[in-house]
């Protein structure tokens, strides 16, 4: 897949005052995660020259990090919400048995790229812990159970 490289332009652009004042590179790199949901090499090189720093500087910054990705996310991406009240309701139990049934730990992305999986903090939804979210949408009270079908859904 071709990436479009000319939004790195405009991210650079409209960064460029605010990274050189504080914390440089950060906003310029949380802003190309945002457009493109990780960090591809291409675009940190063309970020990298537009600021006139080099990629190992950028680089640096983003593996130093845990919010940055270096690579992409799967096609189906689960993140499980270990805050406290999904943490009492056995979160770590549906950490695990993603790990077990995907054969990924959190933070990895399956062999033939269909899945990925993280951990967040407290997504918000407490009153149906544990929460989960695929894709971006809430699963509310689940259970190992309901994963293993979830995730038979998907294949
Ligand atoms: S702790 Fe999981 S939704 Fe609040």
């Amino acid at each position: 897949m071709e990436l479009e490289l000319e939004r790195v332009d405009e991210i650079v652009e409209k960064n460029k005052e605010e990274a050189q004042k504080k914390s440089p590179l950060i906003p310029v790199l949380q802003e190309i995660q945002n457009t493109y949901g990780w960090l591809p090499e291409e675009a940190m090189k063309r970020a990298a020259r537009k600021l006139g720093v080099s990629l190992a500087s950028l680089s640096g910054v983003a593996s130093f990090y845990n919010e940055f990705r270096l690579k992409p996310l799967g096609e189906n991406h689960i993140v499980v919400c270990t805050g406290t009240a999904c943490h009492v309701r056995g979160a770590p139990l549906l950490v695990a048995e993603l790990e077990r049934n995907l054969d990924i730990e959190v933070g990895q992305v399956t062999v033939d790229q269909k899945f990925s999986l993280e951990t967040a903090r407290c997504v918000g939804s407490c009153a149906v812990a544990p929460v989960i979210l695929v894709n971006g949408e809430f699963h509310g009270n689940m259970t190992k159970k309901k994963i293993s079908d979830l995730i038979n859904e998907l294949e």
